[in-house]
């Protein structure tokens, strides 16, 4: 987690194996008729994020997850369909399901395209949140390839200068492996941070930094209400003119294009909220060059970065993913914390669904 003040408090985390709630979450899927290869896919990226972090984006969202195929949101059982495929693309269908299962697909299905033609681009529509991005290109890393994965969603960023939202968070999501050194993850909203951020900060009762939220005005906002019916719109990365926002919104409609014109599921402002068009890629690096070369330039590149002296009174250096990395290896040992509030709804879920308790 990239921002202290955003951290569940010690006084109010409840800390929980992976393995429990991963095995919680599993349970309560499949009591609402997942079928259990597919709660097994959400179970695990959910707690990925969760051990990594990301904690906007991980388990405790669960019970989202369950109202939304309870209230028939979804459809359960879903059915992915390849509608058109090459040898190094394909466009499929999540079925209106649920949206983790369809975006572990499309990188299944591009890394076994890549492993065959080199590269894989697999485009996916009628699909539903798909949680952490940086999930999906790691899968592909694990292979000894770069993933990449991207994501659009309902409008919530403004276009620069904009008085309406038009563009979701619509997160970059790219990864490589290295060789001694951790993989390079790096795994962004394309505005200024991820709306979940924002959320949290208004679970914990924080107000949020000057320059994440706009009113309709373009006026800052450091406590934005929870409904934005138009009033108050996240920025674009870099926020400003000045600051580079007009790169943060550009980067915005790439990923619209290339997730919903491409697929023809939608552009972000076509999009109901929750929705996600995806986009995963995996390149064969063994077709450029040998992978242990490769893997040894990448330590150089990574240590090179580390090496670099620290402005005064500043943090060390870091590259993509260590954050998430470190925090991995903590709570790999101490669990994952919840607010208790979070952690006593997910137990009287699993209650009320009967399901074994596991947390
Ligand atoms: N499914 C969706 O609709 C959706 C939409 C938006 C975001 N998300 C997810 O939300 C999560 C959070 O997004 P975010 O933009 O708020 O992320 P963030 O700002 O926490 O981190 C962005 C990236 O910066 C890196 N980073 C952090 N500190 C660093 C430092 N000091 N030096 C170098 N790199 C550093 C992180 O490793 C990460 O790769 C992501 O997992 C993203 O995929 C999902």
């Amino acid at each position: 987690m990239a921002f202290d003040f955003l951290q569940v408090p010690e006084q109010e985390a409840v800390w929980v194996a992976a393995e429990a709630i991963r095995r919680q979450m599993e349970a309560l899927l499949q009591a609402l008729a997942v079928p259990a290869e597919h709660a097994q896919i959400v179970a695990e990226i959910l707690t990925f994020a969760s051990l990594h972090g990301v904690d906007t984006h991980g388990a405790g969202n669960i019970l989202n997850y369950c109202g939304a195929i309870e209230q028939g949101i979804y459809t359960i059982p879903q059915r992915l369909e390849i509608v058109s495929e090459s040898e190094t693309t394909a466009l499929l269908d999540c079925g209106n399901g649920l949206g983790f299962v369809a975006a572990h697909r499309a990188m299944q299905l591009s890394i076994e395209k890549a492993r065959t033609y080199g590269v894989g681009m697999v485009s996916v529509r009628n699909g539903h949140h798909i949680g952490m991005a940086g999930f999906y290109p790691m899968m592909a890393a694990a292979q000894d390839m770069l993933g990449m994965a991207i994501t659009n969603a309902a409008p919530s960023m403004r276009p620069l200068h904009g008085t309406l939202p038009r563009l979701g968070t619509n997160p970059i999501a790219f990864a490589a492996p290295a060789g001694q050194e951790r993989p390079f993850l790096l795994d962004m909203a394309t505005t200024t941070v991820a709306n979940g951020k924002i959320a949290l900060a208004r679970r914990l009762g924080v107000p949020i930094p000057t320059g994440w939220a706009v009113t309709a005005a373009g006026e800052p906002i450091t406590e934005p209400p929870v409904y934005r019916a138009g009033e108050w719109m996240q920025t674009p990365l870099g926020n400003t003119h000045e600051g580079g926002g007009h790169k943060g919104y550009g980067l915005a409609v790439m990923v619209d294009i290339l997730c919903g014109v491409l697929s023809g599921g939608g552009f972000s402002a076509q999009l109901q909220s929750g929705e996600n068009m995806t986009w995963t890629m995996a390149v064969d690096i063994a077709r450029f060059r040998p992978v242990e070369e490769f893997k040894a330039m990448m330590d150089e590149m990574i240590r090179t970065l580390h090496a670099t002296p620290t402005a005064p009174g500043g943090e060390r250096v870091l590259v993509a993913g260590d954050p998430e990395f470190d925090t991995a290896a903590i709570r790999q040992e101490r669990g994952i914390p919840f607010q208790r509030g979070q952690y006593e709804a997910i137990l009287a879920g699993a209650q009320r669904l009967g399901v074994e308790i596991f947390i």
